[in-house]
């Protein structure tokens, strides 16, 4: 993944955040007079939220916008189109009109995506009159509805990973998580992205603006907040005053890195830690349909081309980083080289690279040929986190963790030693001994285990099925599981739920909740048209689709067959 994206010069960020936004205390309040001409209000603060076209208190003055190319910055992501109406989060719920990212909700409804409105009762509601309810197991999250700036005026189409800060928010309101009222809350959640707001001059207005709106930061020291950080190396990316402020807030990361490790010293900034077990959550990276389409050919689809696994292990990609692709161990010649994936892929290349049945090459013309038609592949980092031990798992091949100090996704709640294979690095030596050593039955146990975690590591209620599944252990209801297990147990270490929870070690064992409640499965991931003549009739509806490749149809896939994001399948 590329590294480093400059969004916006200080110049930029200043004509941002120029705009000043009054600290308000919560209760119906009016706008300033003429706000929904072109702007939303949202009647909750007294804010005027406007289009990227118009600015002011009232948003009437037409404005060049602060994502057109301007101040120098030729930031493509910055284009504020106004594109495809499916592009807004929820598709503005049908109450609104969308304008490229930003929903001008109809007078009376407000949020992000138009969910927000008030009763007779004065009281706030989700989804008014469409018979939303809230999740029975919970958690109940509050979505913090943000200015626009901080994160809808985007062109997701040129992010170079998905939107996830908007994904979640469409499941948190289409899975029956999002309540309305602060209160009776669990969790707090922020809807921007850190990776894309993660210089400080960008970050910390938007942590401001949520302590000083809201009372519910200074009342929790900003626990029970959430917030996603998916840059390469996480919250290690962030400037130190930014992980100061939020130092007891849970973010949600690619990059697992718990405690020092002696190959990334120039990542880990005054030796503190880049993810927090217990605080932070570590979440697989989204397999999109614009990029890894591949991952719909899975064997573990019945449907799908079944081959036998003739190679004990694979691993394929670069070995010695960037810089000189062809490099290989021993010559990887500069300090980045050899300390690229913490030295794992020079190691694992170094003493297996041509050993009989096993398949360890720089690259490959076909990784999906590869993942299916080996046992054993290995989860290696890049620079930072890799893709590779969540692909291998979603093609059923045994992953095989071997770097120190670093969690994969959903560690350490979900131990990933149980259904593959974890070793510490100094033991890298010793892999071919001890996978050789597996009996049929022992691999075959973990072929099935491996197969119920590949649907933890996939969004799929988010962009679709790979397997025929139902979406009920995906990626974002594993996100569910664990908050609920914060809720419950607060002082239990996250490594011990599964020991000591019947309910979670049900849910991480892919034991449905209510084995009566008969889901379907879901529609399969749309990677590009043409599918349906390639045996996936089932594919998710394109119309709707194509156009969000990134984030799935509003509300998500689970949503695909449903009027609106409040009917949604829900698993309770
Ligand atoms: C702002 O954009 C809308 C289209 O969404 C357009 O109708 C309107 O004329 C634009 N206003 C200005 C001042 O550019
Ligand atoms: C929370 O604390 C900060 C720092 O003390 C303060 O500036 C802010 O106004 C407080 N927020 C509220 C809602 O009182
Ligand atoms: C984090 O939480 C602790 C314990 O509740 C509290 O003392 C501390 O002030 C909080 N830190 C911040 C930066 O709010
Ligand atoms: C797998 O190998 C077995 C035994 O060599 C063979 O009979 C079978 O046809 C192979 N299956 C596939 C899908 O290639
Ligand atoms: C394995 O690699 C070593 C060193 O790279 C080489 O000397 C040896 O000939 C190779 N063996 C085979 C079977 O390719």
């Amino acid at each position: 993944m590329r590294s480093t994206l400059v969004w916006v010069t200080p110049l930029a960020a200043l004509l941002i955040f120029s705009i000043t936004y009054a600290p308000a205390v919560l209760g119906r309040k009016p706008c300033p007079e003429g706000c929904t001409t072109f702007g939303t209000c949202n009647e909750e603060l007294g804010r005027c939220d406007c289009p990227w076209n118009y600015t002011g208190p009232a948003c009437l003055t037409p404005h060049k916008g602060f994502c057109v190319k301007r101040v120098g910055v030729d930031n493509p992501i910055n284009t504020c189109k106004h594109g495809d109406p499916t592009l807004c989060v929820n598709a503005c719920n049908s109450r609104g009109d969308c304008k490229g990212g930003f929903c001008r909700c109809k007078p009376g409804y407000f949020g992000t995506d138009c969910s927000l409105s008030y009763n007779d009762q004065g009281k706030v509601e989700v989804l008014a009159g469409t018979n939303y309810r809230l999740n029975k197991r919970g958690p109940r999250i509050y979505v913090y509805d943000i200015p626009p700036d901080f994160h809808v005026k985007r062109d997701i189409h040129q992010a170079d990973r998905p939107p996830l800060q908007l994904a979640l928010m469409e499941r948190i309101l289409s899975g029956g998580y999002r309540t309305a009222d602060p209160e009776e809350a669990d969790f707090f959640y922020i809807p921007g992205s850190a990776r894309d707001l993660k210089k400080a001059y960008l970050l910390q207005p938007l942590l401001s603006y949520v302590a000083e709106t809201w009372p519910y930061w200074n009342r929790t020291g900003g626990a029970r907040h959430i917030m996603p950080a998916e840059g390469d190396v996480g919250t290690c990316e962030l400037p130190l005053m930014v992980r100061q402020m939020a130092v007891n807030m849970t973010w949600l990361q690619f990059w697992g890195m718990y405690d020092f490790h002696p190959h990334w010293g120039q990542i880990f900034h005054n030796r503190i830690p880049c993810m927090v077990p217990g605080r932070d959550i570590v979440v697989p990276f989204m397999a999109m349909s614009s990029h890894d389409r591949f991952v719909i050919e899975t064997p573990l689809h019945p449907r799908n081309r079944q081959r036998n696994r003739t190679h004990t292990f694979f691993f394929a990609g670069g070995v010695c980083g960037s810089g000189n692709r062809r490099a290989l161990p021993p010559n990887c010649n500069y300090y980045k080289q050899v300390r690229y994936s913490g030295g794992v892929r020079q190691a694992v290349y170094l003493h297996f690279h041509n050993r009989t049945g096993w398949r360890v090459v720089p690259g490959t013309d076909d990784y999906a040929r590869d993942y299916a038609s080996s046992t054993f592949c290995l989860a290696a980092a890049g620079g930072g986190w890799g893709k590779r031990g969540i692909v291998a798992a979603m093609y059923g091949c045994i992953p095989v963790a071997a770097t120190d100090m670093l969690y994969e996704a959903f560690e350490p709640e979900m131990d990933w030693g149980r259904f593959g294979v974890r070793i510490p690095q100094s033991d890298i030596p010793r892999l071919a001994e001890l996978l050789e050593s597996f009996s049929p039955q022992q691999v075959a146990a973990m072929q099935a285990r491996t197969a119920c975690a590949a649907q933890h590591l996939h969004w799929s209620t988010n962009l679709g099925g790979i397997m025929g599944e139902t979406g009920e252990f995906d990626a974002f209801h594993t996100i569910m599981a664990i908050l609920r297990m914060r809720r419950k147990r607060p002082d239990l270490p996250p490594q011990r739920y599964y020991a000591e929870d019947a309910e979670f070690r049900d849910f991480i064992d892919c034991k449905p909740f209510r084995p009566s409640a008969r889901h379907p499965p879901l529609c399969t991931m749309y990677v590009g048209p043409g599918m349906e003549t390639r045996g996936f009739e089932d594919a998710c509806p394109p119309a709707r689709y194509y156009f969000r490749r990134k984030m799935g149809p509003p509300g998500g896939a689970i949503c695909a067959l449903s009027p609106s994001p409040a009917s949604c399948p829900i698993f309770d």
